[in-house]
């Protein structure tokens, strides 16, 4: 079975003492994954470390960063690369979030640069990809979904796209407590699946998990998980609170 995964988003929010004290609730109340699950938390940048090791000797916890730059290293004031977070352990890097689309004008070229330099580092991406309310309304989502992907994905090799997770996050689902339908979700998920398969093959194409986004919580991450092509989810706001994060992490397959 492909790899079944409940990541954290955590955007800008918490203290350095709040995040401790929710990877200390998570780790200590919820059970070890199994070992088709993983459990990814993407938290702000000084907190990976402090995260990294608590995490360190759970088996099934690994951490993200919610971004990096495309560049390797230089006079790029402010910005965080790729070897500096696998230099302190970071194992996924979130790479196309919408909101760094819309607010950091992040375009599909630059995201595919970014993936090149992730995976040269050997971090994992979770490329995240997902339609606006209008394209919805206009029911063309999936040719839209289609172009990022491949516009930043189509360049790799059937090797490097293999480690890559993908995100499909509806904008209109996020933060919004609307979510996606199980069905909505399901029926996207298939066609991005189909979309990888045309370009690299069905097998490579099954072994890539794709995640839902989009107003998960405890009560609604069983259902849509259920469904066979959504792999796990990207959590926003109920990753923010561990009884409802260790809810979602039990609603993987
Ligand atoms: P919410 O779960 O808060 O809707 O956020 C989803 C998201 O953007 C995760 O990356």
């Amino acid at each position: 079975m492909r790899k079944q995964i409940a990541a954290a988003n955590w955007k800008m929010n918490l203290t350095y003492a709040q995040g401790e004290q929710l990877v200390n609730d998570l780790l200590s109340q919820s059970s070890v994954p199994e070992s088709n699950r993983e459990v990814v938390l993407g938290v702000p940048f000084p907190y990976l470390s402090m995260v990294a090791q608590k995490i360190k000797g759970h088996h099934g916890y690994s951490v993200a960063a919610q971004n990096c730059s495309q560049h390797k290293a230089g006079a790029y004031t402010g910005e965080t690369s790729a070897e500096m977070l696998t230099s302190i352990g970071v194992q996924y890097v979130i790479l196309g979030h919408s909101e760094r689309r819309e607010y950091f004008s992040e375009s599909n070229q630059l995201l595919a640069d970014k993936l090149n330099i992730a995976l040269s580092y050997g971090l994992t991406p979770i490329f995240c990809c997902g339609e606006p309310l209008s394209i919805r309304e206009a029911e063309t989502q999936n040719s839209f979904v289609e172009t990022q992907l491949r516009e930043s994905l189509f360049h790799l090799s059937a090797e490097e796209l293999q480690k890559l997770v993908i995100a499909y996050e509806p904008i209109w689902a996020i933060g919004t407590g609307k979510t996606a339908t199980a069905d909505q979700a399901q029926d996207m998920h298939a066609h991005l699946r189909s979309v990888l398969a045309a370009q690299y093959g069905a097998e490579v194409a099954n072994r890539i998990s794709i995640l839902y986004g989009g107003s998960v919580k405890g009560s609604n991450a069983a259902e849509i998980f259920s469904k066979p092509d959504v792999d796990g989810g990207l959590v926003g706001g109920a990753s923010l609170k561990a009884d409802e994060f260790i809810q979602v992490i039990n609603g993987l397959k």
